[in-house]
């Protein structure tokens, strides 16, 4: 089953076309025919965080080249798209002051066109993008359309899904609304054909220097990310029940999975996102967002050059709370203050903060997850989130799992933030899971919904 995914939540617009086979719990694999995301990090860092409206506009400007570049690498077109093409095909109806118009008039199947112009109406310059680029494309093999449908930012949301309705009405093709959350989930489980999946676990064990190689990339993600012709199986011979940890720049929580697509939430920040404190932390530092991968950054300069600081000690938010929520705003909080005190914030001070920073938040999630493992009996962890990118909260997640004798799936880094292969995923498993799911969703008529829970 060829599976396009969309995924329009916050400030990256990705779009992913994979090829599934096989079931859920047995066999599930799939292949990444094409995998392309497009950062608007740089356009937000000026603001210092998402800017709504303006991711929204970029989306619905982006959305259509990408479509192109992704349907395009997939090979799924039977002729690639070139600039020629619209203008190759109007060429051949003179008179034409409208390709919408004409498209609609020469094969009644396209009337639909007058519905998608409507759809889009909202949406006036994709829409235009959409009629030149996209109208004249013969329909590629894709059985169904997945996309994001929340949580996130509604009016970004919003534009993906019109694109995704667009396409469907266009091409007759079912669609499916994902979770984004449940996107982070599944994705963490994916792993590249013949590759342990504790393969990074056992080096470690041994001794060796070997560390996971993406990890000492720059994870900056405001560039580009294509990938394509990878065969990815799915871990699925894993223990239930299972615990997921999601950390994102929206969400902190401990999701309880009792079998497969089945959650509870469990536990969950009573304010800030842990990747919302790392965004703040940042900003009080005067670094810029994301904030993320800087604090990370220097924290690890500090740890590795064992400098000898002022001492500082920041608290562990609702580590005696006796639940499983959690609090990162006083922590941001105590940031604030720490700094105000000090006249002047040095290089040295602000990674010796970042360090303490990432300290109190992982000994916090370490302290919860213990809790969650030993309460839940739980027999495995997956992580999903951009947060999941940290180095130092994958090493000690691992070190926690190793200690609790569970088994734990954390993401490839490139997988960890936002992408459209998770949509995919969520999808192509949910209906090899249940074919009937398929049956569910050949209607149009759904809104976006910027707080859905995933176990609503
Ligand atoms: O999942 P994601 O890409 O977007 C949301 O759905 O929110 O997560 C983005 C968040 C941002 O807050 C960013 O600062 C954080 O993930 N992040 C990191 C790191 N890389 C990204 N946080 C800590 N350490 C990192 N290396
Ligand atoms: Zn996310």
């Amino acid at each position: 089953m060829n599976i396009l995914g969309i995924e329009t939540s916050c400030d990256e617009t990705a779009i992913s076309i994979i090829e599934t086979e096989g079931k859920v719990g047995e066999n599930f694999k799939l292949k990444i025919l094409a995998n392309e995301t497009l950062s608007q990090i740089e356009l937000h860092r000026k603001y210092g965080g998402v800017f709504p409206a303006l991711a929204k506009r970029e989306h619905s400007l982006n959305l259509t080249p990408l479509f192109i570049r992704t349907i395009n690498a997939s090979g799924l077109l039977k002729e690639l798209v070139n600039k020629n093409q619209e203008s190759r095909i109007m060429n051949q109806e003179q008179n034409t002051e409208d390709l919408s118009t004409f498209l609609a008039t020469r094969d009644p199947a396209k009337r639909e066109i007058l519905k998608l112009k409507s759809l889009l109406a909202r949406e006036p310059e994709m829409w235009q993008m959409f009629e030149k680029e996209i109208l004249p494309l013969d329909k590629p093999k894709i059985d169904v359309i997945a996309v994001t449908k929340g949580p996130g930012l509604e009016p970004a949301l919003w534009t993906g899904i019109n694109f995704a309705k667009a396409l469907s009405l266009l091409w007759q093709i079912p669609i499916m609304p994902i979770n984004h959350m449940e996107g982070h989930i599944l994705v963490s489980l994916l792993k590249k054909e013949g590759e342990n999946e504790n393969e990074e676990v056992r080096i470690k064990n041994e001794g060796g220097e070997k560390e996971d190689e993406n990890e000492n990339k720059d994870l900056s993600p405001d560039v580009d990310k294509a990938e394509s012709g990878s065969s990815i199986l799915m871990n699925q011979n894993w223990d239930f029940p299972a615990l997921a940890l999601l950390i994102s720049g929206g969400h902190t929580e401990l999701v309880l999975m009792k079998d497969w697509f089945k959650y509870e939430i469990i536990g969950k920040t009573k304010d800030d996102a842990v990747g919302e404190a790392f965004d703040k932390v940042a900003r009080i530092l005067g670094l810029p967002y994301p904030g993320g991968p800087e604090i990370s950054k220097l924290a690890e300069k500090w740890q590795k050059e064992n400098k000898k600081g002022l001492g500082i000690k920041l608290p562990r938010p609702m580590i005696h709370s006796g639940d499983l929520d959690f609090s990162f705003s006083g922590l941001k909080t105590a940031v604030l203050y720490t700094v105000k005190k000090i006249p002047d914030l040095t290089d040295d001070i602000k990674e010796e903060i970042s360090y303490e920073f990432e300290n109190a938040v992982t000994e916090t999630i370490m302290s919860k997850i213990e809790k969650a493992v030993s309460e839940r009996d739980i027999k495995s962890i997956v992580v999903g989130g951009g947060v999941i990118a940290n180095k130092r909260l994958r090493e000690e997640l691992r070190k926690t799992a190793e200690k609790l004798g569970v088994e734990i799936f954390i993401p490839e880094i490139s997988h960890s933030t936002d992408n459209a292969l998770m949509i995919a995923t969520v999808c192509g498993a949910k209906i090899s899971f249940n074919k009937e799911i398929m049956e569910k969703n050949q209607d149009l008529n759904w809104s976006a919904d910027g707080n859905w829970r995933v176990d609503k």
